[in-house]
C-alpha cells in the first residue's frame, strides 16, 4: 500500500513506479521522459487533465481530406492507433465526392438527466408533493440555467417517473435539457443536484443525480446514394446486392452486428477523441441506442430502389464545440479550426459521416476483395517496426509486398533473407 501517492512529485511517482514495476528501471524512466513535452506550460496543462500523470501517452493524429457534407468539403481530423482506419476514410471521402457526397442532418438535440431516489409514501401524496414544488425545482436551478437560457438552452421539463414496478420504492425526476453547444456534461450534473436538494424532505431520500449517457432524443442522420451502376466497376449490381446483404445479415445476427458496429465507431471514436469529446460517453450510447428494440442490431440501414443503392445511418451522439477539453486541449482547438469551427450540431453530422464512411469501407472491402488485403497493407509498417527493419529495408520490403500477401511470418523471412544475404 503507498500512502500521499497523489501527492509525491511526478520524480518520485516515477520513482516508485520503477523501483516496484520495470525490470530496466533506467530504460522504463527513459521512454517516460520522452514522451514528455519540451514545454513545461504544455507539459503542466496535460498533467493537470488528470491525477497521477507521469508522460503522455500518444496516438497518432491523422486527417481525412475530400469529405462533401451538405455541399461544404470538410478534411476531418482523427486520432486513432488501428492502422487502416485514416486510410479508409480517406478513400470513402473520394469515392463520394464526385456522387453528390453525404448528406446529414440532426432529428433532435434533447439530453436527459435523473434524480434518483426512494419513498415509500402516499404516491397520491408523492404526485402532489412534485406539482408543488415543480416551479420551485425550476428556480433552484436559475442561476446555473441563466447562461444556457441566453444561448437558447435549458431545462425543457421536469418528469416525476413511477419507477416502483421495476424496482421497490424507487422513483425518479426525469429531467430533460437543451445544451445547446456544450455537450453539457456539468451543466446537467450541476442543475440535477440543485433540484434534489431542493426536493428532498424526511421521507424522500435521494440516491443519486446524474445525467444519462442514453440520449436516443439527441439523434442525427447521414446518408448517401447513388446509381447502381456507380457502385462499383465490375458488376455493381451483384456488388450492392451483397453489401446490402451485409447490412441485413448485422440486423438480425448479433455477432456480426457488435462488429459492424465496432468498425463504424472506428470512424466516429477517432473524430470524438481529435475534437476532445468524450468518446466513452459517446461509444455507450450509441451501443445501448443498437439495442433499443430489445435485440442489438446495426446503427447503419441500406437498400436498393429505384434503380439506386442507399445507405445511412442514425444514432444518438451528445457533442460539444464549447467546453470540456475542447478548447483547452490546443489539438482538439486545432481539430474545430479544421472542421471550419462548426456548431455542435455540425459536429454531429461530421461525426455521423465519419461513422457511416467507416462502415461503407468496411463492408465494401468485406464483401468484395476481403478486409485482409486493405488491412495487412497498412499493418505492414507496424510488422517492420516491430521487427526493427531500417529505412532501406522497409522500402524493399513494401516494394516486395505489393503483389504478395502480408502475413508477419512472410514479411519475417524475407527481412531474414535480406539480412543474411550475401
Ligand atoms: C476492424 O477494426 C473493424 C471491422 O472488423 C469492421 C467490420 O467488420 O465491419 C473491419
Amino acid at each position: 500500500m503507498v500512502r500521499g501517492f497523489s501527492r509525491f512529485t511526478k520524480e518520485k511517482k516515477i520513482d516508485w513506479l520503477a523501483e516496484n514495476f520495470f525490470q530496466d528501471k533506467e530504460k522504463g524512466i527513459a521512454t517516460l521522459h520522452q514522451y514528455l513535452n519540451d514545454d513545461p506550460e504544455l507539459q503542466r496543462l496535460h498533467d493537470e487533465f488528470i491525477e497521477n500523470t507521469i508522460s503522455n501517452f500518444y496516438v497518432p493524429y491523422a486527417i481525412a481530406p475530400n469529405f462533401l457534407i451538405n455541399g461544404k468539403a470538410y478534411t476531418i481530423p482523427m486520432a486513432i492507433e488501428e492502422s487502416s482506419v485514416v486510410a479508409a476514410a480517406s478513400l470513402t471521402a473520394k469515392f463520394w465526392s464526385d456522387k453528390g457526397g453525404f448528406k446529414a442532418e440532426v432529428i433532435s438535440t434533447v439530453k436527459i438527466g435523473q434524480v434518483h431516489f426512494t419513498y415509500k409514501g402516499n404516491k397520491a401524496y408523492l404526485k402532489a408533493y412534485f406539482s408543488k414544488m415543480k416551479p420551485e425545482l425550476f428556480r433552484a436551478t436559475d442561476e446555473i440555467t441563466a447562461n444556457m437560457r441566453r444561448r437558447g438552452g435549458g431545462i425543457l421539463d421536469i418528469e416525476l417517473r413511477d419507477c416502483t414496478a421495476d424496482l421497490q420504492d424507487y422513483y425518479q425526476l426525469h429531467v430533460s435539457f437543451e445544451t445547446g453547444d456544450s455537450m453539457g456534461a456539468n451543466f446537467i450534473n450541476s442543475c440535477l443536484e440543485a433540484i434534489a436538494n431542493t426536493f428532498k424532505k424526511e421521507d424522500i431520500c435521494i440516491v443519486m443525480s446524474i445525467l444519462s449517457n442514453y440520449v436516443p432524443e439527441c439523434l442525427v442522420r447521414a446518408e448517401v446514394a447513388c446509381e447502381l451502376k456507380a457502385f462499383f466497376p465490375k458488376d455493381p449490381e451483384l456488388y450492392a446486392r451483397k453489401f446490402v446483404q451485409a447490412v441485413d445479415i448485422a440486423k438480425v445476427e448479433p455477432y456480426r452486428a457488435v462488429t459492424h458496429n465496432k468498425g463504424i465507431m472506428n470512424g466516429i471514436d477517432a473524430v470524438v477523441l481529435a475534437t476532445g469529446n468524450d468518446f466513452r460517453a459517446v461509444a455507450a450510447g450509441a451501443h445501448a441506442y443498437a439495442s433499443k428494440d430489445g435485440k442489438y442490431t446495426s446503427l447503419t440501414h441500406a437498400k436498393i430502389e429505384d434503380g439506386k443503392f442507399r445507405f445511412w445511418i442514425e444514432l444518438p451522439l451528445s457533442l460539444g464545440t464549447v467546453g470540456g477539453l475542447t478548447k483547452l486541449h490546443p489539438l482538439a482547438k486545432l481539430s474545430m479550426e479544421i472542421l471550419q469551427n462548426p456548431t455542435s450540431k455540425e459536429l454531429m453530422q461530421i461525426v455521423a459521416v465519419a461513422g457511416l464512411a467507416q462502415n461503407f469501407a468496411a463492408l465494401r472491402a468485406l464483401t468484395t476483395t476481403g478486409i485482409q488485403q486493405g488491412h495487412m497493407k497498412m499493418h505492414l509498417m507496424n510488422i517492420l517496426n516491430q521487427l526493427e527493419a531500417n529505412v532501406h529495408e522497409k522500402e524493399l520490403i513494401c516494394k516486395e509486398f505489393k503483389e504478395k500477401t502480408i502475413s508477419h511470418s512472410a514479411v519475417a523471412e524475407s527481412l531474414h533473407k535480406l539480412r543474411t544475404k550475401p
